[in-house]
């Protein structure tokens, strides 16, 4: 079980060095005033904490690690660890979609930050570790499912507003300034941890029956090409193109569009014959798209 044990180590680590947190709250391991736990060594926060971890999982059994993988971790009353909710979010402020989040008393609301697909815009990494900061000293959890770095690569994703865009390296940069802010900047002692989401490709899932895979080219993609040949902004490519969906939106200029889209269009401008226009789709573009 080695994934069981590399995610407990995360996890564990996670757990350990959140409880450096200066904030009076109920620790929910490690409680100084059991005695019992108190002698434990995962307990000790003068040792290292590799070997913390090292100990605690030794204790731990199978079934015991296995129920720390969910986000409702279960709790390990023997050794005096309680139950813990991983799931918050703080993508643009701290959000109570999470069932760790709860606001309310002193904190009946937090802040809401621009999303972040427009704080991005600003190119400004000064001010994401600064929202990053201003995130934590509004949350009443430690853990959030934030920042969403997924690139975006077409507006057929519904959430691409939680992101900072295609671009790999701004994604990069806003995800290392963000986290920064988020978790502080006191060696291993985190102020929370952040949790940068999700997996690879995950814009283009296939979601509660949603398929994101194939879409009708004729109303998602018909929008934004008219309108950029009716401002003269369409360039002509010859050939192959590795260009994105995500160009055409941007009026980045450049098009691919299978053959018999490009007749549809012709005929809706009603385009001078002598135009010639040549798209050609690539060959994992065509695969993508499904005429309807
Ligand atoms: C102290 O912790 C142990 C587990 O380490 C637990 O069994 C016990 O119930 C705790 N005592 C109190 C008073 O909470
Ligand atoms: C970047 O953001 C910081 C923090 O909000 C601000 O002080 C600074 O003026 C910004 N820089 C620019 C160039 O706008
Ligand atoms: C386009 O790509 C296909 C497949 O890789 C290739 O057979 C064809 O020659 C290419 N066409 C042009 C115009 O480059």
């Amino acid at each position: 079980m080695a994934f069981a044990n590399d995610c407990a180590t995360f996890v564990l680590s996670c757990l350990l060095l959140l409880g450096g947190f200066g904030v009076a709250r109920d620790s929910f391991a490690c409680d100084p005033k059991n005695a019992t736990t108190a002698k434990l060594s995962f307990c000790k926060v003068s040792m290292r904490v590799s070997d913390r971890v090292k100990d605690l999982l030794g204790r731990l059994t199978l079934q015991e690690k296995i129920r720390l993988l969910v986000n409702n971790a279960a709790a390990v009353p023997r050794l005096g660890i309680k139950g813990y909710e991983w799931w918050s979010e703080a993508l643009h402020g701290v959000s109570d979609v999470g069932p760790g989040t709860r606001l309310g008393g002193a904190f009946p609301g937090a802040t809401s930050f621009p999303q972040v697909i427009t704080t991005a815009a600003s190119f400004n990494a000064t001010l994401w570790e600064a929202i990053g900061k201003g995130h934590v000293q509004q949350g009443s959890c430690r853990t959030h499912w934030s920042p969403n770095v997924n690139i975006f690569r077409g507006p057929r994703w519904g959430r691409g507003q939680e992101t900072p865009g295609e671009d790999p390296m701004v994604a990069g940069t806003y995800a290392a300034s963000n986290v920064k802010g988020l978790q502080g900047n006191n060696g291993d002692r985190i102020k929370v941890a952040a949790c940068c989401k999700h997996f690879t490709a995950y814009d283009l899932d296939n979601w509660n029956g949603v398929d994101r895979f194939h879409f009708n080219a004729k109303s998602t993609v018909s929008p934004p090409v008219l309108t950029l040949i009716s401002y003269g902004r369409l360039y002509e490519v010859n050939g192959n193109s590795t260009c994105t969906l995500f160009q055409i939106v941007s009026q980045l200029g450049c098009i691919i569009i299978p053959n018999i889209k490009l007749q549809h269009l012709k005929k809706q401008l009603q385009m001078p014959s002598k135009q010639a226009w040549t798209w050609t789709v690539d060959l994992s573009w065509r695969s993508t798209v499904r005429m309807q």
